[in-house]
């Protein structure tokens, strides 16, 4: 029984964390457009307060922006900026900035 128990959540998490590669990533740099002057170019974020969307995961990015158009995460902006996006524009716009690496190194090196 535990066995059972412990396969069925192993399946769950594996299947969240899945990449749910469904968007397209051509369709979603037009999408991006719209978020860049805020979000910076490429998703790489210089505005205080405004956190970067490249290379968060695109089943993340998608999920803050159900959850954003759907008034689950409240923030004014944002609230407005989901609310007229289609299922396949967050999916496409999510894919695309997930598209990007990150490298990190420390402030100032
Ligand atoms: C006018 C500025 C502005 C524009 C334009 C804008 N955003 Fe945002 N966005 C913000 C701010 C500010 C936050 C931080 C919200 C918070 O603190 O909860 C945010 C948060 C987010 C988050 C959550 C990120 C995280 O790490 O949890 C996502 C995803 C997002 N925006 C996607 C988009 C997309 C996609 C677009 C274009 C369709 C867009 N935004 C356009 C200002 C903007």
């Amino acid at each position: 029984m535990k066995t059972a128990i412990f396969i069925a959540a192993s399946a769950l998490y594996l299947g969240l964390c899945a990449p749910v590669a469904a968007g397209d990533v051509a369709a979603g740099a037009s999408v991006a457009q719209s978020c860049v002057m805020c979000h910076g170019e490429k998703g790489l974020s210089t505005m205080a307060g405004t956190p970067s969307l490249a290379g968060q995961p695109d089943l993340y990015l998608a999920n803050q922006l159900r959850d954003f158009r759907d008034g689950k995460r409240h923030n004014e902006v944002m609230n407005v900026i989901a609310k007229p996006l289609s299922d396949a524009e967050i999916d496409d716009v999510s894919a695309y900035f997930a598209q990007f690496e990150i490298q990190l190194k420390k402030k100032g090196k």
